[in-house]
């Protein structure tokens, strides 16, 4: 949730270190520091509360803190409240080293007894600080700065991913993880660790992803990589294939509406050449299962959190509507911990956009550790989930910046409807079926476009919203889990308390509250159901209720009731959720910016949760 960048070569390190931090700034950002080794060996340690920007003004001029080694951190609040003396880097007593770190020391209280029982003063409240007394300690005895660093993390439990300097080695950064990422970004005569490729790729696209239990000790002539229990490892080299512009706002305002903007295209790119029109099916080589095998497969279990999890229900009423496979739909911080029963021929398919969710995660490893065949659908190549799954595909979204997921989901949408369609083509779906799913999907990037130009519309009615203090989403069928979604943007970006319901669970509680303060947004499609949504809304509106519709067709009937309606394009009902969902998404948007609120960083949260 943090972010670490360092750099170690012969340019002046801190302008790079703070330019890194401010494109991580997305990942946490209550307050932020560098630590730099200057030109007399010293430690030039510089911290601030707030945004990174804060951290720049407070800089003394180049000529005071110069140097070539620096590392430098973007700071998410867990143990301590955000404040100078708990931003990061940290230090020994001494202030001979200090350590960037992201992840949590769960065994820190111990070490720290143990530390201030042996008379080192601590500076911070935070869990990282016993770090850097127990390396100091280490170095103290003799030990080299890697191998203090290694005799240190054996003490730790918990999560890390470290960046430490040191002015009696002045000559290297070493960098270490366990289940949070850490990157070594190789440039010429330079180098670069950091917690993000989006904070590095403007230097260089050539990077090695550490692996848990890690160690890289980086010099300007070059670097080695070694295990926690000194076992020497190569390191893979990998290409980012990240365009840099994808990392700039270009001319949104937002990397929010402008990551909605892109949504023709990143959908496409989830379906190109994933079709196989003469056999009307989908073509997903990643998953790495035989057909027999994807035959075979009795039970799905899909597990994510936030959007990823709102992408595995709607993927979970595809499914089982196309194919006729069961799938059930869990939250990965439940799955964890509830010893879940997991049937023979179960695929167990784990979502996360970032690939580094914390609680994703560990309930990825925890269904691996029953021997069950684990898929992810990532959009971070190089991620830890997708290095550690089975099998997988990449959603192809591009990065994404904006702390609310938007490009990420109707990509991930897409690639389980492609799913779907593979599964449903090997039991009981028609070729005829899937070639109109197939060819309609195709149409979807343009229908996208269409209602990316109702923009100024749906500011209008965004504008009616702007004042209110609640929300109710209501949908029918696979448009539930839209409505889900619709409320989590417009509640984490607004801070307007929105709630999600199956318009029919409207009547068995959440119509107590409805009267003419509360909006309500509800999707209402020409589909099989679409009687029985008209009838919840006049229970609305019998209320008072301010209705808002997304519909894809008029009649008299909608039209009468809503205070405002919305009508996009028509298609099958499996592809409506790739639609629907937009105008929701649009709406967040408009009402956050209305509102003047941090639209792309919205408060207390972060773009890859690493911690539980
Ligand atoms: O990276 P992941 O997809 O695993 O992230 C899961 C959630 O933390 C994420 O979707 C979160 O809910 C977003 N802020 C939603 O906009």
């Amino acid at each position: 949730m943090c972010g670490i960048v360092g750099y170690i070569g012969h340019r002046n390190a801190i302008p790079i270190v703070i330019e890194g931090i401010k494109r991580l700034e997305y990942r946490g950002y209550d307050s932020s520091g560098v630590a730099v080794i200057g030109s007399e060996n010293t430690l030039g340690l510089f911290r601030r509360q707030g945004k990174v920007i804060e951290l720049e003004r407070s800089l003394p001029a180049p000529s005071k803190s110069a140097g070539n080694v620096a590392i430098a951190h973007t700071r998410w609040a867990t143990h301590g409240e955000p404040s100078e003396r708990n931003a990061h880097p940290h230090t020994n007593c001494e202030k001979t080293l200090a350590v960037a770190h992201n992840g949590i020391i769960e065994n820190f209280k111990a070490l720290r007894d143990r530390l201030e029982a042996e008379g080192c003063v601590f500076a911070s409240e935070t869990d990282t600080e016993v770090l850097p007394h127990l390396i100091g300690f280490f170095r103290q005895k003799g030990l080299d700065l890697t191998e203090a660093v290694r005799e240190t993390l054996q003490l730790v439990d918990g999560t890390y991913g470290i960046a430490v300097v040191d002015t009696e080695q002045p000559d290297r950064i070493v960098a270490a993880r366990k289940g949070s990422p850490l990157i070594l970004g190789i440039g010429d005569d330079e180098f670069f660790v950091t917690s993000d490729v989006s904070a590095i790729i403007i230097h260089t696209k050539k990077v090695i992803y550490l692996e848990d239990r890690e160690i890289v000790t980086v010099r300007r002539d070059g670097f080695e990589i070694s295990t926690l229990d000194n076992i020497s490892v190569e390191g893979k080299v990998s290409i980012v294939e990240w365009d840099v512009s994808s990392i700039d706002k270009g001319p949104y305002k937002h990397f929010m509406l402008k990551e909605i903007f892109e949504q023709p295209e990143s959908v496409a790119n989830a379906f190109r050449g994933r079709i196989a029109d003469s056999l009307s099916t989908a073509r997903l080589g990643g998953l790495g299962l035989p057909p027999q095998e994807l035959r075979r497969i009795k039970q799905i279990q899909i597990i994510a959190c936030g959007t990823s999890w709102h992408a595995g229900l709607i993927g979970s009423y595809i499914i089982e509507d196309i194919a006729r496979v069961p799938v059930r739909v869990e939250y990965a911080g439940e799955y964890r911990y509830r010893n879940p029963i997991i049937p023979e021929d179960t695929l167990v398919l784990v979502i996360s956009q970032s690939g580094e969710t914390a609680d994703t995660l560990a309930a990825l490893r925890e269904a691996r550790a029953r021997g069950v065949r684990v898929l992810g659908l990532t959009n971070v190549v190089g991620s830890t989930i997708a290095r550690e799954t089975d099998g997988g595909v990449y959603i192809h979204a591009g990065a994404e910046i904006g702390v609310a997921s938007t490009k990420a989901f109707t990509s991930q949408v897409t690639v389980l409807t492609l799913l779907a369609v593979l599964l449903g083509r090997m039991r009981h779906l028609s070729p005829l079926e899937g070639a109109e799913i197939l060819n309609e999907l195709k149409h979807i990037p343009d229908k996208i476009q269409t209602i990316l130009d109702m923009n100024v519309e749906i500011r209008a009615i965004a504008a009616s919203m702007v004042d209110d203090r609640n929300a109710l989403y209501l949908g029918r069928g696979v448009h539930y889990p839209v409505a889900l979604e619709g409320a989590l943007k417009l509640k984490e970006i607004s801070y307007i308390h929105a709630e999600g319901y199956p318009a029919a669970e409207m009547k068995h509680g959440p119509i107590a509250l409805i009267d003419k303060e509360m909006p309500v947004v509800a999707i209402a499609m020409r589909d099989a159901l679409y009687d029985k949504i008209v009838s919840n809304l006049q229970e609305v509106k019998a209320r008072h209720g301010r209705l808002i519709t997304i519909v894809d067709g008029l009649d008299d009937q909608i039209e009468a009731l809503s205070d405002h309606t919305l009508c996009i394009p028509a298609t099958l009902p499996t592809l409506q959720p790739l639609l629907s969902v937009i105008p929701l998404q649009l709406l967040a948007y408009h009402v956050a910016d209305l509102r003047n609120m941090n639209v792309d960083q919205p408060r207390n949260l972060a773009k890859s949760v690493t911690v539980e």
